[in-house]
């Protein structure tokens, strides 16, 4: 949700800037933009549209040596170059991640001060402000002191101020910042992929730290102004994240590693047939799994799998809804927080609500760092190695894994399971090679709506298939639970209508095979994922071992994601970065 990077450096800055920018896009793609200082003159450049709009327009041998720049997921106004960072009001300069919730009413008071605005952005109002106090202050540390008090909402700034044109600012609340530290200079990114062309050492910023950085010093502040030390950390994966390894996209690589994290998952956080100490669930009564998208799918089967294997009633909640609705915790309660990013807004709000009531929380996330994972009371990391396209795979797969583990502790099933789920790396191989999905694609390409259908363990697969979809394929699907179409939503069905359907729970599949006759019988043709060999409800299969009640569900997740990628593909969409989406979302 908007990538920052900024660099001060004796060389190369524009185009190592523009290296880091393009690593984040990612993050939002409506518009980008750079302002860097050359000849003691600062030059601003911002386009509509991907970051390539930007890079055809720049001049790369510009002999820059301070710049920020910004790729933004449009909030307030529309994706155009008025709109796109940086912004700049009296002698400051300055690029967003963010928003700022009290902006009209600061904007009000600047605007009898004098101010005026070119842009609908929020931002333009925090440059104005940090202005304001900068024209009353004359002295930037104690500008950035103020900010935390004066700026609602959540914030990762960088900012260039026309006295001190060799200087970068930093601040943060609620929006991931780092500082990479280099000897050829130093910057601050949203993310580790956009420093690690120059440098593989990092600082992981807390909220109010302020960042005082030019291409020699690095110099950071706590809120008293008092210069702090913080831990400085190496990130040692540089080729794994910055390449695509040959694959035409960066999902069709984070498919294809799917199989080692699952190995990964099983050495990391099992031995002998036992699930290692990894956190007890059975102390609580009630637990809370809240998430957004994908991360609230994996979720839902995680609950599928606790209320079976640990018998705890569990309910998932969209975080965007958990923080306005009545919950009802109790001292038994856990509220476990699912997120690949660690940085997703609603989940991190619902997480300090949880907090302020006391109730324990458990952070199942991605990115070490992330500021869900130190907020939380407890984490476990899914180590699924970065993710860079927008629609979630290896990550959900992840997360799903770790939920089960939790499930399955102390179970009497538990060593059964994980000596199945040995087999699931050789499974999830064979099923990306053995299908040829293009063909398959074609049957879904030209249709205008989908349901995905399934009960129970399907039908929260079904989920997670239904929007990996229409996400990067732009179709328009929904996920239902196929006893329930019967009561309304079969209207919609006619022979265009596209149906696929998950069908894995033998317990269940009788009856998930009938409804699906119904829907046969109005004409739709239906493509299911299956191991059903025997029944004749399907017009396509693709037909999968019937491996038991847990490899046989975690087996669909590949063919659900390739069968999406390829419809994309087939499609001409976009598919690593599709229209309007952004992969960490930091706003509410
Ligand atoms: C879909 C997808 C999103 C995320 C959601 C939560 O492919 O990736 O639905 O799952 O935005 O993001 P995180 O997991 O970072 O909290």
């Amino acid at each position: 949700m908007c990538g920052i990077v900024s660099y001060a450096s004796d060389k190369d800055v524009i185009k190592r800037i523009m290296t880091g920018l393009k690593s984040l896009e990612y993050r939002g793609y409506d518009s980008s933009g750079i302002a860097y200082i050359k000849d003691d003159n600062i030059n601003i450049i911002k386009r509509e549209g991907p970051i390539k709009n930007l890079d055809k327009v720049l001049d790369y041998e510009d002999e820059a040596y301070v710049g920020i720049a910004h790729t933004r997921w449009a909030t307030h106004g529309k994706a155009d170059d008025i709109n796109s960072h940086p912004h700049r009001q009296g002698k400051i300069t300055l690029v967003h991640n963010g928003i700022i919730e009290n902006y009209a009413e600061l904007k009000k008071e600047l605007i009898k001060k004098g101010y005026k605005f070119k842009s609908e952005t929020d931002t333009e109002v925090a440059a104005a402000t940090i202005d304001d106090l900068y024209n009353k202050y004359n002295n930037m540390l104690e500008v950035l002191s103020k900010i935390p008090s004066i700026l609602k909402g959540s914030y990762a700034l960088n900012i260039i101020c026309d006295d001190k044109i060799d200087t970068i600012y930093g601040i943060r609340k609620d929006c991931p910042l780092i500082v990479g530290l280099s000897k050829t200079g130093n910057m601050m990114a949203s993310d580790i992929p956009a420093i690690l062309h120059v440098t593989n050492k990092y600082i992981v910023l807390d909220n109010d730290d302020i960042v005082v950085l030019n291409k020699d010093n690095v110099k950071i502040y706590n809120n008293k102004k008092e210069e702090i030390t913080k831990k400085i950390k190496e990130f040692d994966n540089t080729e794994e994240v910055i390449s695509k390894n040959g694959y035409d996209h960066f999902m069709l690589k984070e498919i294809n590693e799917e199989p080692e994290v699952v190995k990964k998952l099983i050495s990391l956080y099992t031995k002998d047939g036992k699930v290692k100490d990894l956190f007890n669930i059975k102390k609580y009564k009630n637990i809370d799994i809240v998430a957004c998208g994908s991360a609230s799918f994996a979720g839902q089967i995680g609950k599928y799998f606790i209320e079976k294997y640990a018998g705890i009633r569990v309910n998932v909640y969209f975080a965007s809804e958990y923080r306005y609705q009545t919950n009802f915790f109790t001292k038994d309660t856990l509220v476990i927080l699912i997120s690949q990013s660690g940085e997703t807004a609603d989940t991190l709000a619902a997480l300090k609500l949880a907090k302020e009531n006391n109730i324990d929380t458990l952070a199942i996330v991605n990115r070490r760092d992330s500021s869900i994972a130190r907020e939380a009371k407890y984490v476990i990391y899914t180590e699924a190695g970065i993710e860079i396209a927008v629609a979630t795979t290896k990550a959900y797969l992840a997360q799903v894994l770790v939920l089960l583990f939790l499930a399955i502790q102390g179970n009497k099933k538990e060593k059964d399971i994980l000596d199945e789920l040995k087999k699931l790396p050789n499974i999830m191989i064979k099923y990306i090679n053995d299908y040829d999905y293009f063909k398959i694609a074609k049957l879904v390409k030209n249709k205008e709506h989908v349901f995905y259908l399934g009960r129970g363990i399907d039908y929260y697969l079904s989920m997670e298939g239904s929007l990996k979809l229409k996400e990067i394929s732009y179709i328009h699907s929904e996920a239902f639970q196929a006893g329930e179409l019967k009561h309304g939503s079969i209207s919609l069905i006619d022979e265009d209508f596209g149906v696929i359907s998950v069908v894995t729970d033998k317990s269940i599949s009788d009856k998930t095979i009938s409804n699906l006759k119904e829907v046969a019988a109005r004409g739709a043709k239906i493509i299911s994922i299956t191991n059903n060999k025997d029944d004749h409800f399907a017009d396509y299969k693709i037909l999968l071992e019937d491996y038991g009640e847990v490899l046989g569900p975690l087996s669909v997740i590949i063919p659900m994601q390739l069968l999406a990628y390829n419809v994309a593909k087939l499609k001409g969409c976009d598919i690593d970065k599709p229209r309007n989406l952004a992969k960490s979302v930091t706003v509410e």
